[in-house]
């Protein structure tokens, strides 16, 4: 064997190590990938806003304290509340695709009164209607795939989703199941109390309590607001914000106005309480 045989041996040595600690990386980073939606880097926005909304580890936070310091007044961030482990990994884009691609979803526009539902086949939304939302598009153009879930078709996935076990007296909940691409969101709006989790993807949210309406366009996007709006935002009127990634779930009292926008591609699930 000369120098060459020697070289060629070596490199591909190299080559292997170097692809098993690129596999053994991806593993580790597992949780914190884009389950083959989309890769952050790519098209993913990078700005993750400050974090003005407490974050709570459940471990040090009993559902007590929580009913008393957050149920019914201001949003919070709970971490380590629930473990969709299981349920994220059948949420991957291979996954979700082979059980659901020709099934059925319902669409709605993404203002924030939903006005417009149309029905696609899933595979269809995610070949071409799931791409990055440019800032001038208006949100009463864009198809959103968020609730409107039929929940006998996909109660196998949605039977695998384990909510956030903090419950508020009197309540039952209702799931909304949900996968967006980059630069969406539902512009600012308001119902009864819920929790949200992303299982794949980055979810920026803005907050204002419900006596503090914020100024917006109902028919303009998330996005053209935090570009437009935001920026000229007096102190006293900056909304509670934070991007929550997976593993972290938030909750949101009753009747808060609130107004999402996805960084990534991203998989979510909102649990209402009724
Ligand atoms: C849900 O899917 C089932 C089975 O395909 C269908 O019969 C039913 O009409 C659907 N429900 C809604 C509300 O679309
Ligand atoms: C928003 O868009 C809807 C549907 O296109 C339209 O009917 C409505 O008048 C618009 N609202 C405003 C405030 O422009």
């Amino acid at each position: 064997m000369g120098h060459k045989g020697v070289l060629e041996i070596l490199l591909a040595s190299i080559l292997l190590v170097a692809s098993i600690s690129l596999h053994t990386c991806n593993a580790a980073q597992e949780s914190d990938d884009g389950g083959g939606w989309s890769s952050r880097s790519e098209v993913g926005l990078q700005d993750e806003g400050p974090c003005t909304i407490d974050v709570q580890d459940t471990a040090s936070l009993t559902h007590r304290q929580f009913i008393e310091h957050y149920a019914y007044r201001q949003p919070v961030i709970l971490t380590g509340i629930t473990d969709n482990t299981k349920f994220r990994l059948l949420c991957s884009k291979t996954n979700l695709l082979g059980s659901f691609g020709d099934h059925k979803i319902r669409l709605s526009t993404a203002n924030t009164h939903s006005y417009r539902k149309v029905d696609v086949p899933f595979q269809e939304y995610v070949d071409f209607l799931l791409k990055p939302q440019s800032a001038d598009a208006l949100g009463s153009d864009t198809l959103y795939f968020f609730g409107d879930n039929n929940f006998t078709e996909w109660s196998p996935l949605f039977d695998q989703y384990q909510p956030p076990p903090y419950r508020l007296p009197g309540t039952t909940d209702a799931f909304s199941f949900g996968v967006a691409g980059p630069g969406t969101g539902v512009p600012f709006h308001w119902h009864g109390p819920g929790f949200s989790e992303v299982l794949y993807g980055r979810k920026r949210w803005f907050l204002y309590p419900p006596d503090q309406e914020p100024h917006f366009h109902p028919n303009r996007t998330t996005l053209s607001w935090l570009e437009e709006t935001y920026p000229l935002l007096p102190p006293e009127e900056a909304p509670l914000e934070c991007t929550i990634r997976p593993g972290e779930v938030l909750f949101f009292p009753d009747r808060w106005w609130h107004a999402t926008l996805n960084l990534d591609t991203s998989v979510f699930m909102s649990t209402f309480l009724g």
